[in-house]
């Protein structure tokens, strides 16, 4: 009898892995690439790209800069007198309208900096390295993180997510827009996201999705590339991981 409700016991369980792997097939990329490769080839070819074509983009952004920041919810004095924390910026000016000087980690800025149209002026401090690796003096001390198309561009998204969550105070607030490539095989953007996969990641890291929007990212573009661009904004949770510093 035993034996019996054993092997029955095994069936049942061995269905249910079945039916499991089947629901969540195929499996969802958490999205990150080699760092070698975002060294080597990535970075090189964003920067190649800001040194060849930036030009343009850097003197168009901050004149659309009021128009997405408005879109994005923002008023020009949104952010006076705030932490703001900006993962990404390149040389563009994306912030330029809004009042206050930012903070922002950017790994390419030194190399930036040198070109004669890059927009960094917005920034007080850079730290000129990966989003993936933590800084502690800004854990509990950022009252808003922007990461404008920038996700995607980097190699370990989990890591980024799970410092901007600890850099955040207690009810602060991030601002992710990305875009979901409809390309595959994109030199310039090897790691994509997936939004099922990076909404898990938010709720994995206690950032509640307080809005979600696609489309629209200035006055004349509905995504920052090829696909689908997603908006998310996202508070820290108050019941999310405590912080591990300042209050
Ligand atoms: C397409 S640009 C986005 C520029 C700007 N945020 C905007 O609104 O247009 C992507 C930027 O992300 C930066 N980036 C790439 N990998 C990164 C990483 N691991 N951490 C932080 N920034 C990264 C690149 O150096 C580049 O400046």
């Amino acid at each position: 009898m035993k034996l019996i409700i054993f092997v029955w016991a095994l069936a049942v369980a061995w269905a249910l892995a079945v039916a499991w792997a089947i629901y969540h097939w195929p499996p969802e990329r958490v999205a990150s690439i080699p760092v070698e490769q975002w060294h080597s080839v990535t970075q090189p070819i964003e920067l190649g790209s800001w040194t060849l074509r930036g030009k343009q983009e850097c003197e168009e952004t901050p004149k659309t800069s009021e128009w997405t920041m408005r879109r994005f919810g923002f008023e020009k004095d949104t952010f006076k007198g705030k932490t703001v924390l900006d993962i990404g910026p390149g040389p563009v000016g994306r912030l330029t309208w809004l009042d206050g000087e930012f903070i922002a980690i950017e790994p390419l800025a030194e190399q930036l900096k040198t070109l004669p149209f890059a927009r960094l002026e917005k920034y007080h401090t850079i730290y000129a390295q990966p989003a993936e690796e933590r800084i502690e003096e800004l854990v509990g001390v950022v009252d808003q993180v922007m990461v404008i198309n920038s996700l995607d561009h980097a190699f370990d998204v989990e890591r980024i997510l799970e410092n901007v969550a600890l850099y955040l105070r207690h009810g602060g607030q991030a601002m992710i827009s990305v875009n979901v490539s409809s390309v595959d095989d994109d030199p310039y953007h090897p790691l994509q996201v997936k939004p099922s996969a990076l909404r898990k990641l938010f709720a994995r890291h206690g950032l509640d999705i307080l809005r979600e929007e696609t489309g629209r990212c200035t006055p004349t573009e509905d995504s920052w590339g090829n696909g689908v661009t997603y908006h998310w904004w996202l508070r820290k949770s108050e019941v999310g991981k405590p912080n591990t510093s300042h209050g």
